[in-house]
């Protein structure tokens, strides 16, 4: 039986031609990031756990005359694999897949610039559709809440065509402090914050909480909860958790000035 790269050894295989080799556990999206062959990728990002949810980044691993369609962000490859990320099999998938993501989310312009580059339309006139729909179901916001900042405030809500991103009985989540790590890591601009009078707001996910005020400047620049959370983590002395970017850099390159300007000591 053949060998495979989850193992503890390195696995050989062939990626668009080239003979490549993966690290124990990598996978086939993982080795062709690292050999600068681009994949499609929406709900794949290497901070969080692989999900395998947009379908984008299928590859097509041929055995001999056999071949099959995997996702490249959760297949480990085996010894003696042959994948192509770009044959004829490869685009038509992906662009089925941007034509149901059109569909249902006409609006979104990563996806319009992805159908672009591969001829994709979707499958019926979205011109009627109110067009507000953004997020795609990826679950990278669910996946770093749950995993980066250790919360849970988000998941998936219902099945089928209600399938959604929701906080917990969709009420407004005591769990979320505001971090808008969900916000960054969207895709698709599906999630939003603002920060008003040293309060920041969770537009979709109802949270309001109060923003720090920095001890230089006095202007809020991060949810209270997170200035926290970060300072006992890192072991930040107050001085710094407590800044502001801007004062922090400020201070910093201060700090580094007077230990440059510092004459050196003959020996
Ligand atoms: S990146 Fe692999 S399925 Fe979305």
């Amino acid at each position: 039986m053949s060998d495979q790269a989850s193992e503890n050894k390195e696995i050989q295989f062939t990626l668009d031609g080239q003979s490549v080799y993966a690290r124990p556990g990598e996978t086939v999206l993982g080795v062709a990031k690292r050999m600068g062959i681009e994949i499609p990728a929406l709900c794949h990002h290497d901070a969080v756990s692989p999900y395998g949810a947009c379908r984008l980044c299928v590859v097509e691993v041929f055995w001999g005359k056999r071949s099959k369609l995997v996702t490249s962000c959760i297949y480990t490859p085996w010894e003696g694999d042959v994948v192509e990320t770009g044959s004829d099999r490869v685009c038509r998938t992906r662009r089925m897949v941007l034509s149901l993501l059109l569909a249902r989310c006409p609006e979104v312009e990563t996806l319009q610039d992805m159908a672009r580059e591969y001829g994709a339309a979707a499958p019926f006139d979205t011109a009627e559709e109110d067009g507000s729909e953004r997020c795609i179901l990826c679950g990278l916001c669910v996946r770093v809440c749950d995993e980066v900042v250790g919360q849970h405030a988000i998941g998936h809500a219902h099945r089928g065509m209600e399938r959604a991103i929701s906080a917990p009985f969709a009420d407004r989540s005591d769990d979320c402090i505001g971090c808008a790590a969900c916000v960054y890591i969207c895709p698709t601009g599906a999630l939003h914050y603002e920060d008003v009078d040293g309060r920041r707001t969770m537009v979709e996910l109802q949270t309001d909480v109060p923003l720090f005020p920095c001890r230089v400047c006095g202007a809020h620049f991060a949810p209270v909860e997170q200035v926290e959370r970060v300072r006992e983590c890192l072991k930040l002395p107050e001085a710094l958790a407590e800044t502001c970017p801007d004062c922090r850099g400020r201070e910093i390159r201060g700090i580094m000035e007077e230990v440059l300007a510092v004459p050196r000591s003959k020996a």
